[in-house]
């Protein structure tokens, strides 16, 4: 069948070009990290409230056949807690961008990733596998079990490590590990982690720490550099840095003894704003064009209601149209998003 509508690229006021929409599939988890959530009473969105994968299909077929996004990473909350994954992950893996998009993938399958905390990724990851999915990204923070119960308030360190091991076994390629850097809590242990990629052949990558935690208590102070932590790094295991990062948030350098690469996402210190090419979707079907925006577009009304494909492109190419240079934390300017990490999706 003929496409009757003309393939456009989603180009934001600023001139970028979007290409990577980021689906929160759930707003629950099965850990409490400190940066992200309050140990209790967080407020759950009811099942109803959520969008189906039907609905969750629609908009990401109307993203990649319309607009020529060309990756999709599904995360939460934690998106391994939403029953039925793997299904999602197989109808989702299936979409093809075009043939005449200005994309790597033209014609193939999407890039499908995934960002989870590992938990109970044994259990799964050979299923997400053979769904399609592409990509995983793991949470790491800490190689000890005493301060992975102070961060995650969880003690399932050892799930974690078996987890990124199941990753590694099915064949990820390639699997990441993301550590939150936080001063006096793990800033102590970048080497540590540091080798723990290197020895497991996957690329660490830490990132800043951003003032999305649900009890809002972070401080500039708080966030450790990214110069500091390739320091620490490099003055062991000397570095080179890796050339143009593109629209990747990971600065990205390589070990001089070839132990593979390892990164840094400098959120904070150096943000890279002016290469974002990514959009969200929040569990409920909520449009946003930055982590840190402030206005939302209820794109779940219009799958309720009656709108056509049509409708819900133009909803989300006006919304495109606002999306704003970037965030400006650590100035008199920035204004904290209403809602924490685990109610945007990473
Ligand atoms: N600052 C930086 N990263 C965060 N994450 C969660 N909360 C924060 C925060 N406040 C990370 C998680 C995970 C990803 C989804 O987002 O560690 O890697
Ligand atoms: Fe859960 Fe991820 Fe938030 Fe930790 S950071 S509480 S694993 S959603």
């Amino acid at each position: 069948m003929l496409n009757v509508w003309a393939v456009v690229q989603l180009i934001d006021p600023f001139g970028r070009t979007v290409r990577d929409l980021r689906i929160s599939i759930t707003d629950r988890c099965n850990f409490r990290c400190t940066y992200c959530m309050p140990e209790e009473g967080m407020a759950w969105l009811d099942r109803k409230e959520i969008l189906t994968f039907e609905e969750i299909e629609r908009l990401a077929t109307i993203c990649v056949q319309r607009f020529d996004v060309d990756s999709i990473r599904l995360t939460g909350g934690e998106p391994t807690v939403r029953a039925h994954l793997p299904v999602l992950v197989e109808k989702l893996a299936q979409l093809k961008v075009p043939n005449t998009a200005q994309s790597p993938l033209a014609g193939k399958n999407i890039d499908l990733a995934l960002t989870t905390n590992g938990a109970t990724l044994r259990l799964i990851a050979d299923e997400l596998k053979s769904a399609g999915l592409s990509r995983i990204n793991i949470s790491l923070d800490t190689l000890k079990s005493e301060k992975f119960f102070k961060i995650t308030r969880r003690d399932h360190l050892a799930n974690v490590l078996d987890g990124i091991d199941a990753a590694i076994q099915v064949g990820f390629a390639p699997v990441k590990i993301n550590a939150v850097v936080q001063r006096g809590v793990n800033d102590d242990e970048i080497l540590a982690l540091a080798s723990f990629g290197r020895n497991k052949k996957v690329e660490v990558r830490f990132i800043e720490f951003m003032p999305l935690d649900a009890q809002g208590q972070w401080q500039r102070n708080d966030v450790v550099g990214q110069d500091e932590i390739v320091a620490t790094i490099n003055n062991v295991y000397p570095l080179e840095q890796v050339a143009a990062r593109g629209a990747a948030p990971a600065d990205r350098w390589r070990y001089l003894d070839g132990a593979g690469t390892v990164g840094v996402i400098p959120s904070v210190t150096k943000p890279f704003c002016g290469d974002c090419d990514r959009v969200r979707l929040t569990a409920e079907g909520q449009f946003r064009t930055c982590l840190f925006s402030t206005t939302e577009f209820d794109l779940r009304a219009m799958l309720r209601g009656d709108a056509t494909d049509d409708a819900i492109a133009a909803e989300i190419a006006r919304a495109v149209g606002t999306k704003w240079a970037g965030h400006a934390i650590g100035n008199v300017t920035f204004v904290r998003p209403k809602r924490s990490m685990s109610q945007i999706g990473g």
